[in-house]
């Protein structure tokens, strides 16, 4: 999946230039999310999202005065997700970036005692900012400092002339030792840029527009088979449009592929795989396959009799035929119909994906 505007005016709105927060392993297109939300709900309806990643159902849904709820695990995900539903004023966001830059002097000395990997991907002034931002953003309770985090996380690695780092991909952290390795091949060193000034003018481009104008939203930070049950409980949402992406079964580690900027939110400086009982959850299929069973009945608790239930995933034989074989039995009351999404453009999973991607996506319908 991938979420480049396209044509002219493909950021003429806040809306738009909104919806592309932030690079994300297999997000919706933000098209593709308009036509499913303004297909299948209508104005005033709650919009479901159990595996929300980088929120793209949720702001749609919200952008078209559709209430948006949603749960996403990782952290990277709910920040893009929680910035893009409620974004701070860009003026609150410049002060926080100014209050940071005057910080930076104090982790100088810290720079020196991380791997050597971030001074090989940033300049020594880059990463002073950076470690500052890490220490002072208050991303989970403050508005002003997930939006601040948010619009850092887009811009921490990418192209080397358009983002904080040497040359790297936008979407995936590459690990450290091949990045090192690849970089002095290349003879690339960090770009010298200055962090303030840098993100001053990200801020500029970002608000542009403004801010988008949306329904209220609400993201959480967990997991759906917590959360979902304690949404319930409240008996507050009933939702018309399910409209998901679960994870992809032996394709991807959410955790591994944003290291760098799970680093960013005060994660761990080496790459980690999920932890605990989750980590088996997406590589083996028993596990996957109960986790999915667990999601989706939970979310049947929060759905009106009348709800569709729109599911795209990977046409992969795993995936495709345990998400299929899930849906039928949660919801056996719904009829199902199944739309071949071959992809026209590379994507990340095709680009990344640790196995072969030669069969596309695959979207599955369930109405009454
Ligand atoms: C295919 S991605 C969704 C991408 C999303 N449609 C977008 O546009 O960004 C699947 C997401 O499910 C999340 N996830 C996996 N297990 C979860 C759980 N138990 N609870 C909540 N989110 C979960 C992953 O972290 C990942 O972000």
């Amino acid at each position: 999946m991938s979420s480049k505007g396209s044509g002219i005016g493909a950021y003429d709105t806040a809306e738009r230039r909104w919806a592309g927060v932030g690079p994300y392993y297999a997000m919706f297109p933000a098209a593709f999310a308009d036509c499913v939300v303004k297909r299948y709900s209508d104005p005033g309806d709650t919009v479901l999202d159990p595996f929300a990643g980088r929120g793209t159902s949720l702001f749609s849904a919200a952008v078209q005065k559709r209430f948006g709820v949603g749960v996403e695990v990782n952290p990277v995900g709910w920040v893009y997700a929680q910035a893009k539903l409620h974004a701070a004023a860009q003026d609150d966001v410049q002060e926080r970036l100014k209050a940071i830059s005057r910080s930076a002097w104090r982790f100088r000395a810290e720079t020196e005692r991380l791997p050597a990997f971030y001074s090989h991907c940033f300049s020594g002034p880059v990463l002073a900012f950076l470690l500052a931002a890490r220490a002072m953003l208050n991303w989970r309770r403050s508005k002003v400092d997930w939006t601040t985090a948010a619009l850092l996380l887009v811009n921490l690695h990418g192209k080397r002339d358009a983002s904080l780092s040497n040359q790297m991909r936008q979407t995936k952290s590459m690990s450290p030792q091949y990045a090192i390795e690849w970089w002095h091949a290349r003879k690339l060193r960090p770009p010298k840029v200055d962090p303030l000034e840098f993100m001053e003018r990200r801020l500029a481009w970002r608000y542009a527009h403004g801010r988008p104008t949306l329904c209220g939203s609400r993201v959480f930070l967990g997991d759906s088979v917590r959360r979902l049950p304690a949404l319930a409980e409240q008996g507050e949402i009933e939702a018309r449009l399910l409209f998901t992406s679960p994870p992809y079964c032996a394709v991807t580690n959410y955790h591994y592929d944003q290291w760098l900027r799970l680093w960013m939110l005060g994660g761990s400086p080496e790459p980690r795989t999920v932890s605990g009982s989750s980590r088996g959850r997406f590589w083996n299929s028993g596990a996957y396959e109960h986790l999915l069973r667990d999601v989706f009945a939970k979310t049947n608790e929060l759905l009106t009799d009348d709800a569709t239930v729109y599911v795209r995933t990977h046409k992969r034989e795993l995936t495709y035929t345990i998400t299929r074989r899930v849906l039928r039995e949660v919801f056996p009351e719904k009829r199902m119909r199944t739309f071949s999404r071959p992809f026209t453009t590379p994507t990340q999973t095709s680009l990344f994906g640790d196995v072969p991607d030669d069969t596309g996506e695959v979207d599955l319908i369930l109405k009454p």
